[in-house]
């Protein structure tokens, strides 16, 4: 984070207020200050008109001379607090919050059935939990072994030994490899929501018999966290998100910088709202991977596409 919301330490600030007033609600609750605080820095740059009143010079706001500037300007009772706090919550909510179950009891409670009966039936429950693994339940069955022949076929042989698998942004989706027919050496998850990884971390060392041989669930953000070195890196369902409204950078720098050969990058083909997209494929994907000499597979379902792409070996 820059030094526009530099935190004076020992103070509590309109900054403290606001990421307690975004962690009240419930789908929120679980995401950490530094998160809730990058999405404001990102509002107030992007709607510099809310404190132009207060500040003539964007880049002053910006904090190069003052990182203080901002805690003498705004205070809880203004409306530009309420006018940020008002755009960070709708912002967070479209990235973040709708997902996934609306209170996190539920997972509480789905993982304790879990602790108490391992039965597939309670796993599935627990996938139902965030919508993108209930949407793929149907397609689980094989989704896995579907990949693992393209990344074969894109890679000339088999993983003899097993696999190395980094799943970034993963929500749930863990859940799901750990009950398919998969040799896993290690695999290791990634997410913001530290109730989900809290959840994983619980499943995962839970399974006594477990296809997976080393298990940990990480709290990151992956557009700057260090990502471990694997064979296959998952970014489901996440390219969309971290790009929102600004070309495809962010995506590009992401799949540049994860330490795998391959890499497996899914997203929806229906819209919100539940329609099928006018075009779900996503061609920016594909000049990217001919631009960069990156061979790729698809693989379609009716709600979602993949892209399994090789980067090459190193
Ligand atoms: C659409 S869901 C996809 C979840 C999972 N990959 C799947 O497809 O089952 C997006 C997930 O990304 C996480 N997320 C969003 N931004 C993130 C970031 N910058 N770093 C890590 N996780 C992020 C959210 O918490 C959420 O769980």
């Amino acid at each position: 984070m820059s030094k526009l919301l530099h935190v004076a330490q020992g103070q509590t600030s309109w900054k403290d207020i606001l990421v307690c007033e975004i962690q009240k609600k419930k789908e929120l609750k679980a995401l950490t200050p530094t998160v809730i605080l990058c999405e404001l820095e990102k509002v107030i740059i992007s709607n510099p008109s809310i404190l132009k009143h207060k500040v003539k010079n964007i880049s002053l706001i910006k904090g190069k001379d003052d990182p203080n500037l901002l805690d003498t300007l705004i205070h809880t009772k203004s409306k530009e607090f309420k006018m940020l706090l008002k755009l960070t919550r709708e912002r967070m909510r479209r990235t973040y919050g709708l997902f996934r179950a609306r209170d996190s009891s539920e997972l509480d409670e789905a993982l304790s059935a879990y602790l108490k009966n391992p039965s597939v039936r309670n796993v599935q429950t627990l996938l139902g939990l965030h919508e993108s693994t209930k949407e793929r339940k149907p397609i689980y069955p094989t989704l896995y072994s579907d990949i693992f022949s393209s990344i074969v076929r894109l890679r000339g042989q088999e993983y003899k030994q097993g696999v190395r698998i980094v799943d970034l942004a993963c929500g749930l989706n863990p859940i799901s490899v750990s009950v398919a027919p998969l040799k896993v050496i290690k695999y290791v998850g990634y997410d913001i929501n530290t109730k989900e990884i809290d959840v994983l971390n619980h499943f995962f060392s839970s399974r006594k018999k477990n296809s997976v041989q080393q298990w940990l669930a990480i709290v990151g953000d992956i557009r700057s966290c260090e990502i471990e070195k694997g064979d296959v890196a998952f970014c489901f369902k996440i390219l969309d998100v971290i790009d929102r409204n600004s070309g495809h950078t962010r995506s590009e720098t992401l799949l540049s910088r994860i330490p795998c050969r391959f890499v497996v990058a899914s997203f929806a083909t229906k819209t919100m709202s539940g329609k099928p997209m006018t075009a779900p494929k996503r061609r920016w994907m594909e000049w990217l991977c001919h631009r960069l000499g990156w061979a790729f597979e698809i693989l379609e379902f009716e709600n979602e596409i993949f892209y399994i792409i090789d980067k090459g070996p190193n």
